[in-house]
């Protein structure tokens, strides 16, 4: 056989070897990460003190009540966020109840409007939380906080809407989390570290009848991204850790219609985030998908043609649409 023809076929056997070892290393990695959970999880959040907390947006009910009740079960305090004190009661109650021989104000309240919270307000409620030793900042808080019906075209969008949507996923985050960088930014000990998880969405990609809402959920996207990479390059932040969530379907208070069966629920969603960020920070992730089977959805979304994927994301979305607007005609 002529040299050449040796050359291009030694050259192709090479690329082919190289192509299985890294579809053998990608499903290693992308098993060990789902399966593979510590049994002591976030131990350098903690900072070796029993009275770390952890303030969790959003935290009443959903994803983020998941979140603040695993992160209750591995010791930490919890401040809960949200805008309706009887929610927040009621949630800080089953808190308590996971360990009662713990003081009582180890699950704290803070009762805030997202949308409609001013400057002041932030930085007086941050003010009064200034004695407790914060070190985790969940970005929790989001949904699609629109006039009904709530799926609807762009062009339906009233000034409000558009202002209500940002105002609640995007503008409250990002202000809050400036407020609150000089608070875990707090002097750590080597292997003592700080954390601020964001919650965006798989549907940063762009969502039919919801476009403010995946505008939004990208914004989220890039501030929890940025935030990683901007830490890195100060040594009075290089031990913050910021890494974005970015859910598929999970069933929850607000998203409890048009849902597939096989989305998980919340609480079980908000456990497996907790479990899983030790790994994704270890492996220097920006973002991670803490369900193994939106893991698999987003994969295909990047690898899918532009005309299936908007095929798929209508079909999905309409499916939601169609069981709101049923919900919201029976109950206007
Ligand atoms: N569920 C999903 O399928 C899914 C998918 C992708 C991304 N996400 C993202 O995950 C996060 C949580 O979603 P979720 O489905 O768990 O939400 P959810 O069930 O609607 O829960 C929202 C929580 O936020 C609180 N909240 C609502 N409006 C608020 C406001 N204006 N100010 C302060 N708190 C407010 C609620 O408290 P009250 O009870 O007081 O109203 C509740 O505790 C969001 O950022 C969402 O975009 C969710």
């Amino acid at each position: 056989m002529p040299k050449t023809e040796d050359a291009i076929l030694g050259a192709l056997a090479g690329i082919g070897a190289g192509v299985v070892l890294l579809c053998l290393y990608t499903a290693a990695q992308f098993l060990s990460f789902h399966f593979i959970t510590p049994s002591k999880p976030l131990q350098k959040y903690k900072r070796g003190d029993a009275d770390a907390y952890a303030l969790v947006t959003g935290a009443s009910a959903g994803i983020g009540f998941g979140i603040a009740q695993e992160l209750v079960r591995q010791g930490f305090g919890v401040i809960l966020l949200g805008h309706l004190p009887d929610e927040l009661a009621s949630a800080a109650e089953t808190l308590r109840a996971i360990h009662p021989d713990r003081p009582a104000t180890l699950v704290r309240t803070l009762t805030m409007d997202a949308r409609t919270a001013t400057p002041d307000e932030m930085e007086t409620a941050l003010a009064s939380l200034s004695p407790l030793k914060i070190t985790i900042l969940v970005n929790n808080v989001g949904g699609n906080p629109v006039a009904n019906p709530p799926f609807r075209t762009h062009a339906t969008y009233t000034c409000a809407d558009v202002d209500a949507v940002i105002n609640q996923n995007a503008r409250f985050m990002a202000r809050l989390t400036a407020l609150i960088i000089p608070t875990l930014s707090a002097p750590a000990e080597p292997n003592q570290r700080s954390l601020i998880l964001t919650l965006s969405s798989g549907g940063y990609i762009g969502l039919p009848w919801l476009v403010m809402y995946g505008a939004t959920k990208a914004f989220n996207r890039a501030l929890g991204t940025g935030l990683a990479r901007e830490f890195t390059t100060d040594p009075s932040t290089s031990h913050i850790d910021s890494l974005v969530v970015l859910p598929g379907e999970v069933r929850s208070q607000g998203n409890c219609r048009g849902v597939p069966g096989s989305a998980p629920l919340a609480v079980r969603f908000g456990r497996d985030v907790v479990r899983k960020v030790d790994g994704a920070v270890s492996r220097g992730w920006r973002e991670m998908h803490a369900d193994w089977w939106h893991g698999i959805e987003a994969a295909l979304v990047g690898i899918a043609p532009e005309a299936s994927l908007t095929q798929g994301l209508t079909d999905q979305i309409r499916v939601k649409k169609e069981a709101w607007n049923e919900f919201w005609e029976k109950n206007r």
